[in-house]
Order: structure tokens, then sequence, then C-alpha cells
């Protein structure tokens, strides 16, 4: 027992928590993953799944991306991703709903299935199906080997290192990294990118990980933020665009390890129900970084203000607007709009993880959760 818990702590690395520790493992796990495959010198993407079939991917009519839980908020990020970038319409689905409501796929459809564990069971039983209905599937996975890596005709692992806290951290990361140079390699082989936007973008996402390292100081912070709500019964977490997934992530956290209910929201439909909930014992976590919608995000924050909501907005570094009206403010560094969930979820995750270790909960192994879910 002795030995066990010892080498626990020797795998800690020296942080109380595994999600603590996989928390600040992300400029290395961000950097793994692009490593070999984002070649800046020579201004290309070098990802051997995609080249392989990259004809499947060109007549592709949409892609179909199926994953369940923070998998599925990557995929969110990707719809955007690749929506913008390559000009390809992408659905998003939950796995269980998928594969429950009898859909449409042809041979034509290209499906990507993104898991961590490459192990649960309702991504598992879509891909099948897709499969038997003649589509190509692709598979994000974490976990060399595992049986969503076997059962897909293709695909690209995160490379994130193992995951041990069941709160999903650094695989999320690694996935909108890995989907992010997908989206890329296709919109310069469709041409819907022009060699310079494609170097920009080559450029500020290899200095993600350096922007990484910067987002993680925030994080006594964040602990001070975290000592001042860690007792309410509610969070709201609103984002829009590129960040709408990131407040549905953000609230997933916390209510997956401080057990407080949370709620994300894309910041627009505030006004159609969870508007109702605000007042002064309400806070609202809001992702404001500049470009993205900012103005508008502005807005909702003077109407959230007005109903003496308490703010926690996540700004870009030397915002101003947004500090003068915000209780509290957590700064990112800047960088493309669709790089920012990279960053944006950095505070996100250490704000769940203060509350959940001031509130005493089992922050790496919480309640009635498990790693991957393989039952259906
Ligand atoms: C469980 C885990 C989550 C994870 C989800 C999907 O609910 O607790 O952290 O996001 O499964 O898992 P996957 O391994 O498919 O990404």
């Amino acid at each position: 027992q002795k030995l066990k818990i010892n080498l626990e702590e020797i795998e800690k690395g020296g942080f109380d928590h595994f999600m603590l520790k996989e928390i600040h493992e992300q400029p290395k796990a961000i950097t793994d993953t692009y490593r070999g495959r984002l070649l800046r010198q020579e201004a290309i993407i070098k990802m051997a799944g995609i080249e392989d079939n990259m004809k499947k991917f060109l007549n592709a009519d949409r892609i179909i991306i199926v994953a369940c839980g923070t998998s599925w908020h990557a995929g969110l990020v990707a719809e955007y991703i690749f929506e913008d970038l390559a000009r390809v319409p992408v659905e998003v689905e939950y796995a269980s709903e998928f594969r429950y409501r009898n859909p449409i796929i042809t041979e034509k459809d290209v499906l990507i299935a993104i898991s961590q564990s490459g192990e649960t069971a309702d991504t598992l039983a879509a891909i099948k199906l897709a499969k038997s209905k003649g589509a190509f599937v692709f598979g994000v996975c974490n976990v060399v080997g595992s049986s969503i890596a076997r059962e897909t005709h293709a695909g690209a692992y995160t490379h994130a290192g193992p995951e041990i806290g069941v709160a999903s951290t650094k695989a999320f990361t690694t996935q909108i990294t890995v989907l992010t140079l997908i989206a890329l390699r296709l919109a310069r082989a469709k041409g819907t990118i022009s060699s310079s936007d494609f170097r920009h973008h080559l450029l500020e996402l290899e200095m993600i990980p350096k922007k990484v390292e910067e987002s993680l100081k925030s994080d006594a912070h964040i602990q001070k933020i975290a000592e001042i709500y860690k007792d309410v019964s509610n969070f709201l977490y609103l984002g829009r665009g590129y960040n709408f997934p990131v407040a549905l992530e953000g609230a997933l956290k916390l209510k997956e390890i401080s057990y407080i209910h949370a709620e994300g929201y894309p910041a627009a439909e505030m006004k159609h129900g969870p508007i109702a909930l605000i007042d002064e014992n309400m806070p609202i976590v809001v992702i404001a970084t500049k470009k993205g919608h900012y103005e508008k995000v502005v807005s909702n924050i003077q109407e959230i203000k007005s109903r003496k909501g308490k703010i926690i907005g996540i700004v870009t570094e030397g915002d101003v607007q947004v500090k003068e009206l915000a209780d509290h403010v957590i700064e990112v560094p800047e960088t493309l709009e669709s790089l920012s969930p990279l960053l944006t979820t950095i505070p996100l995750q250490l704000l769940s993880y203060h509350i959940a270790v001031m509130l005493g909960k089992n922050v790496d192994q919480p309640r009635n959760l498990a790693k991957s879910v393989t039952v259906e």
C-alpha cells in the first residue's frame, strides 16, 4: 500500500493532483501534437492519415463529427475551424444520438470520431454504423492502439501522453490542435486559404505552447477568484463563436469536479432564458477576447451588470473595456481567433480545479464519473 502511494506521488511529479499536472503539461502536449506535422520552414503540414486519404476528404460533401463529453466540445470547436478555413460543411453529433436516430449517411461522407480513450462505447458504435453505410471514418484518439484507433480507416493521434484525471484537460487542447492541423491542411489543398494566411496560422499555432505557459501564470489570481465564489450553487458560462464551445467545456469542468451546477451558453442566447437566473448571487464567466464579436460580448456584459450579476471576464492581455465592467478579469495572450480556444480554456480549467480542491472534492476521481464509458 505504502509503495503504491509513493509511486503515485512520483507519477504526479510534484503536483497535488493528476489533473493539475495535466493542466500544466499542456504546453508540452500541444508541442508533441504538432511536432513533425507542422513544418513552418517548409510552410507545410504533413499528416500521413490525411495525405493518404486526401481524395476522400476533398470529395466529401460534408464532415460528420461524432464524440462524447469533452471530446464532443472539441468537435464543436472543429466545426468552426473546418467551416471557416476549409469551407466544408460540418455536423457535430453526440455519438449516442447519432447512432440511434437512423442518420442519413452516404459513401460521400467523412466521419471523424474524436475520443481520448478510444474506448467510448457510443462513439465506437457510431463508427461501426457509419462504416456499414460506406462512409470513410477517421479517428482522432489519444490512446495508441485503442479500439477506436483500430476500428477506423485512418486517423491521427493526439500524442498528449497518458491522461489520468477523469476530467479531461490536455486531451481537449491537443484534440483541438490536431483538428486545426487537419483543417489547415485541407484548406491548403482546397485553396480556401491564401499562402500568406496559411503561413500566419502556422506561425501562430507554433507560438501557442508559449502562450499557454503565459496563461498558466494566472494561477494565483484564479485561486483568489475561486475562493470568492466556491460556495455558490450556480455558475453561468458564456462565449460566442469559437469560444461558445469553450463556455460549454468550462461549465462541464466545474460540474464534473466541484459538483456545482453550471451551464454553458452562447452569449447571445442569454436573453432567451438564462438572463432570468441572473441576480447578485450569480457568477458569470464571460469569454470576451478581442476579435471574435468583442463588441457584442461587451454589450452582453453590460446586460449582466445591470442585473447585478458577478462577472469574471476572460480577456485579451491589455484589455480595457471589459476590465471596467467586470468584477474580475483573467488575461490570456493575444492570438488568432481560430486558435483562441487553446488559450481561453486554460483559466477555466484552473478555476474549476481550485474550486473543487477548496471544497474538498476528489478532483482526480469525481463521484459517479468514469474516465472512459465503455458501457452504453
Ligand atoms: C467520460 C470522461 C470524459 C470524456 C468522455 C468521452 O465521460 O469522463 O472526460 O470526455 O468520457 O471520452 P473519450 O475517451 O471518448 O474522449
